[in-house]
């Protein structure tokens, strides 16, 4: 490997990738190339071939995805191309350019049937299609040396629509929300993941590549109903928060009622550390005051 690194972000106009742009800086000696959907079409398997033939990376970030977890019920073509083949192909260029592949992964693939967290080995039974997309397209990354999945969950940020700004946005303009109390899981805020990612890619230079399914939340635990009070209370907005059960508030597609993952593992080999997701939540909200 050169001396900058050489690092491609796909999906750089998602939560995630805007927060890879913003967190960059000063981390180490590297090139970033961001790409979306409008300078290649990752589905467009010939394009896909063609580009990896004319650019050299030393650490693709996949953070490429059918996110919309509700339509893709009913879109099922488009979301097993967008979440499955393509990190398929991906992994497969991976071992034919020498680059290392980081792909993002989901909590979703998980029944929500356990009452302990998820270990990394823990058995996958995706209730959804968007799980059972990503559920895929964790598996033809198995056994690929040069590939690491990193499982997260409840992903938020300052950009575009996610919980944490449809919160805010309610909170503003209603006197009171529901919110489900009964699902259970850990809120991640997209920064710390993608400083989290950076530090993977920093210790794989200094040291060693350790391939295979790795597992990434804010630590704590909370429920949705949890999630969205703090959000309302550290906002100071004049908004009831009320819990309701997911059988008063139903959707086309099914969740984990509990998806809190075990991070064990990433802690130990990457030896990082995870902020509490209170903290994070603080952090952003301050970011959201101060722009
Ligand atoms: N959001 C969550 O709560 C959550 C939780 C756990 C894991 N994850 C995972 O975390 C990763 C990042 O999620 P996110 O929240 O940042 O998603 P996001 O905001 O929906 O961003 C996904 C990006 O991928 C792009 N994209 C979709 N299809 C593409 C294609 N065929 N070719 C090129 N680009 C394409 C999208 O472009 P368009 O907007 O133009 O379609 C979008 O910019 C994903 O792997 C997701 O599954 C998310």
């Amino acid at each position: 490997m050169t001396d900058a690194i050489k690092i491609l972000v796909t999906g750089a106009n998602g939560q995630l990738g805007k927060s890879f742009k913003k967190t960059e800086e000063g981390l180490m000696p590297h090139s970033c190339k961001y790409i979306d959907m409008a300078d290649l079409n990752l589905t467009r398997t010939g394009d896909v071939r063609h580009y990896f033939d004319h650019h050299q990376f030393d650490f693709v970030i996949n953070c490429a995805a059918y996110t919309r977890v509700d339509d893709a019920e009913h879109d099922q073509a488009e979301t097993f191309a967008v979440n499955a083949e393509v990190p398929a192909l991906l992994g497969e260029l991976s071992r034919k350019r020498f680059f290392k592949l980081i792909h993002i992964s989901t909590d979703y693939v998980f029944s929500g049937n356990s009452s302990i967290p998820y270990k990394e080995t823990s058995k996958a039974f995706p209730l959804s299609i968007y799980g059972k997309s990503k559920h895929e397209g964790e598996m033809a990354l198995r056994n690929n040396e040069n590939a690491l999945v990193i499982r997260s969950a409840w992903l938020y940020s300052e950009f575009g629509s996610n919980f944490l700004t449809t919160m805010l946005t309610l909170g503003r303009e209603k006197k009171e929300v529901s919110v489900v109390c009964d699902q259970i899981g850990s809120p991640t805020y997209a920064t710390d993941l993608a400083k989290a990612i950076f530090n993977i890619i920093k210790t794989s230079v200094q040291n060693k590549f350790i391939p295979g399914i790795f597992h990434y939340t804010n630590e704590g635990i909370c429920s949705w109903f949890d999630f969205a009070w703090e959000i309302i209370n550290m906002s100071g907005l004049p908004c009831k928060v009320i819990p309701i059960a997911t059988s008063q508030y139903l959707l086309p597609a099914r969740r984990p009622a509990y998806s809190v993952l075990d991070k064990s593992r990433i802690k130990k080999v990457y030896g990082l550390e995870i902020p509490y997701w209170k903290e994070s939540l603080r952090c952003v909200l301050n970011v959201l005051a101060t722009t």
